[in-house]
């Protein structure tokens, strides 16, 4: 946000009046009605405690394919970096029919999203996995297990590693050689590492830094620097886990964990596993933040191109993602709390989307869900 004279002005009740403007990427699939609903609770949010959203429409991904012939233009871009946050869908869609699917690698929708993300800095992703009470039943994992519960952030760096390095697919002596470089620099490690143990001050001061110490060169480099960072919070307990026993502990026991931080490509994968034992992806949230205030939003969960357009999408992913924007980007501590407490109060009174419900709850489609919610907003 920016406190210049035209983004702030005072209501008649004194209060100060708060004006943010919010890029929103609509994306492919599910996105555009999973989004829908989540401005209509920024909206409803921004009524209540005083506040106006003001929207800049973005597209990213298939939808700009489709209008520019690039996943990602430069305009876009430029517009996101005015924005002071961005709240986005998903993108992508189905890889065997899809005509994105056709294009080369790099004009596909997943390379809008990387661009996206390397031009904005979005170096630290914050994807939280949460069981909610009031779906324990959904946990694919044993019932003891569930029974304790789990809430832990997962940390990932977003603009390193495997994902940015050269790549190249080449002949060498006449066969076939693909080549993908893993590299990150020790400013690299240190600007995540400071994050994850500034998060974990806040939650429950403990960071599991994933890695594989054991056989690459640069998770020692990750293990040395994180123990450096480590040295400024003492409250903080740091402990160190090879990445393919953190997959196994994540189903054996994810009450152990807090904060997991960990580089771009395991935090992918160990992302994606730890919502799957939450039960609900449709109800993970995510933030990729940079240096400043300004940060992306989006569900953890894909573009689900088999139920798009049918209105029963589960939008709580993205109202969620909504609500962090509100506490990271814009200080909004209390509107946030608000929107994350109309949540459970929608689940605790049984309203489910079809993907989380169980027996004896009430089903609703995406945007009774978003209406529901708004009306809990106090
Ligand atoms: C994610 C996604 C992306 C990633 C894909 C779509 C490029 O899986 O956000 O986790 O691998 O980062
Ligand atoms: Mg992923």
């Amino acid at each position: 946000m920016r406190y210049d004279k035209n983004h702030q002005y005072f209501s008649f009740e004194g209060m100060v009046d708060m004006e943010f403007k919010i890029g929103v990427i609509k994306g492919d699939g599910i996105g555009p009605e999973i989004v829908t609903e989540a401005m209509k609770v920024l909206d409803k949010t921004g009524e209540v405690y005083g506040h106006t959203f003001s929207y800049t429409q973005l597209l990213m991904g298939g939808a700009s394919i489709d209008a520019y012939g690039v996943p990602l233009t430069e305009e876009t871009l430029r517009q996101a970096r005015e924005s002071d946050a961005v709240l986005m869908g998903s993108i992508g869609g189905d890889a065997k029919t899809s005509p994105w699917y056709r294009l080369e690698p790099s004009k596909r929708p997943e390379a809008g999203l990387l661009a996206l993300r390397k031009g904005l800095n979005l170096f630290a992703n914050l994807r939280p996995a949460v069981l909610y009470d009031e779906l324990k039943g959904a946990c694919p994992l044993k019932e003891e297990i569930a029974a304790r519960g789990f809430d832990m952030m997962i940390m990932r760096e977003l603009t390193g590693g495997l994902y940015f390095g050269k790549r190249s697919t080449e002949e060498v002596d006449g066969v076939l050689t693909a080549k993908d470089e893993l590299t990150y620099n020790e400013n690299e490690i240190r600007r995540i590492a400071k994050r994850a143990f500034d998060i974990a001050m806040k939650r429950g001061r403990k960071v599991t830094s994933v890695d594989k110490a054991n056989v690459l060169d640069s998770s020692r480099l990750w293990r040395k620097i994180v123990e450096e960072v480590a040295a400024d919070y003492p409250e903080v307990t740091l402990e160190h886990m090879l990445v393919d026993n953190c997959a196994m502990q994540l189903v054996k026991d994810p009450a152990q964990f807090d904060v997991i931080l960990t580089e771009n490509m395991f935090g992918d994968i160990l992302s994606d596993e730890a919502s799957m034992v939450t039960g609900s992806i449709g109800m993970l949230a995510s933030a990729s933040l940079n240096e400043t205030k300004f940060g992306l939003y989006e569900p953890s969960g894909g573009s689900a191109p088999d139920i798009a357009g049918k209105g029963i999408a589960n939008p709580i992913a993205t109202i969620l993602s909504a609500a962090m924007m509100l506490r990271y980007s814009f200080d909004l501590d209390r509107e946030a709390d608000a929107v994350e407490q109309a949540v459970e109060a929608a689940l605790r009174d049984g309203y489910r989307t079809a993907d989380i419900m169980s027996e004896g709850r009430i089903q609703i489609g995406t945007a009774e869900m978003g209406d529901r919610i708004c009306g809990y907003i106090r």
